[in-house]
């Protein structure tokens, strides 16, 4: 009997090809596409699946799961991969790779399959998951380990194979797309002196064409987690989408980046994540106002950590479980509302209230009203000092 595998499949050349060169090396390929808000025409591309010899195409919508359990996580925890990166990409591998691993399970498949080539993070993120999930099941990177080794060579192998693809025109960079953003490479952006052509952003307007009039949104989170936008519930996908809209038409949420890869390359990047950038400036806006200094204080080194782990395909770790309980015992108190204005590409916030304000106007005033005591101050700083008193005398 012929091997079962599941492949990760994106109605693309590559992982095409991956379908007839698996069937040729003797499996039954299952095609598993995840939705997780990349858009794509799902239908066409199942029915592209099993015209190439896949003996089953599997549709499965991870788009809540994606948002609730990965994105709202990185939220929570402020995670931004080298200031710039709100990890979309990152963050959809694990979940995908959950998803095929599941459906290897139900369809008594022996091994997964990816397209990713050896020079990225992605096969990272794709293998370390699966692993950690089931030891057991074989992986295969056939873009690893395969004798094609360009791009006309993989054409020209989908031609001789009638793989229907449309290859008509060169794709001009490498492009992964989900529900939380954009992340573009290759192609001329290898330059990094290049600016991009403004056709390449798809999700954000450019600041010349952005409304001269700015817009506000009010964001509501509860526990952490986005629950309303300007005043009305939404679910999470939703409010992400209408967030992703509003953001877009007035330019935030662009950033263009060289990044250090986990393999240890610098690679050039550009990154689209419009309701991302919003809910990351307002949920840290309304962290604080609620969080005592201490508090936000360590849990600003644990984002950047949070980030890293994300990154480096680390998502299923004792230490990023872990990282996840304590941040959510942070996340009890932060619930409240934040007031953020959009306009040219800038996104600021303008205002945060929360009933869990530890912010006390009484204390802050210099008007009347004030109940701070000032005369404290002075045995304050005597003793805070101390340890410090006279040491670079003569100095000066
Ligand atoms: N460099 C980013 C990351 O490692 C994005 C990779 C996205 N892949 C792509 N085909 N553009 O998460």
């Amino acid at each position: 009997m012929r091997e079962k595998v599941v492949l990760a499949y994106s109605g693309g050349l590559d992982t095409s090809v991956i379908i007839k060169w698996l069937t040729n090396k003797g499996y039954d390929v299952i095609a598993y596409m995840a939705d997780v808000g990349q858009g794509s025409d799902f239908d066409t591309y199942k029915k592209r699946a099993l015209k190439t010899g896949a003996v089953k195409a599997i549709v499965e919508d991870l788009k809540e799961e994606f948002v609730n359990d990965f994105v709202f996580k990185a939220l929570k925890a402020d995670a931004a991969y080298e200031s710039g990166y709100l990890l979309a990409t990152a963050l959809s591998r694990p979940v995908i790779a959950k998803g095929m691993v599941k459906a290897a399970h139900k369809e008594g498949a022996t091994a997964v399959a990816h397209g990713c080539t050896g020079k990225g993070n992605d096969q990272v993120r794709f293998e370390v998951t699966i692993r950690s999930l089931d030891p057991a099941i074989k992986i295969i990177a056939p873009v690893r380990e395969w004798e094609l080794k360009t791009r006309t060579e993989e054409i020209e192998y989908a031609k001789r194979h009638h793989i229907p693809i449309d290859v008509s025109k060169k794709k001009p960079y490498s492009i992964d797309v989900n529900l939380w953003g954009i992340s573009i490479e290759s192609g001329k952006l290898e330059d990094p002196y290049y600016e991009p052509d403004e056709d390449i952003y798809q999700l954000t307007k450019s600041v010349a064409r952005a409304p001269a009039k700015c817009a506000y949104v009010e964001i509501e989170f509860k526990n952490g987690i986005p629950v309303k936008l300007d005043g009305k519930a939404m679910k999470s996908v939703d409010l992400i989408l209408k967030l992703a809209r509003i953001a877009g038409e007035h330019g935030v949420g662009r950033s263009d980046m060289i990044e250090n890869r986990l393999i240890g390359i610098k690679s050039r990047e550009i990154y689209e994540a419009p309701a991302g950038w919003v809910m990351f400036t307002a949920h840290k806006a309304l962290e604080s106002l609620v969080l005592d200094r201490e508090l936000a204080h360590f849990k600003d080194g644990l984002a950047l950590k949070y980030a890293e782990l994300t990154y480096y395909g680390l998502w299923y770790t004792p230490l990023k479980e872990a990282l996840d309980k304590f941040i959510d015992e942070t996340q009890k108190k932060v619930s409240g509302t934040v007031k953020v204005k959009l306009h040219k590409g800038t996104c600021s916030v303008v205002g945060r209230k929360s009933p869990n304000s530890l912010y006390r106007k009484a204390l802050a005033t210099y008007e009347e009203g004030d109940l701070f005591d000032q005369s404290l101050a002075k045995g304050f700083l005597d003793l805070w000092g101390l340890p410090y008193k006279g040491l670079y005398k003569g100095k000066v």
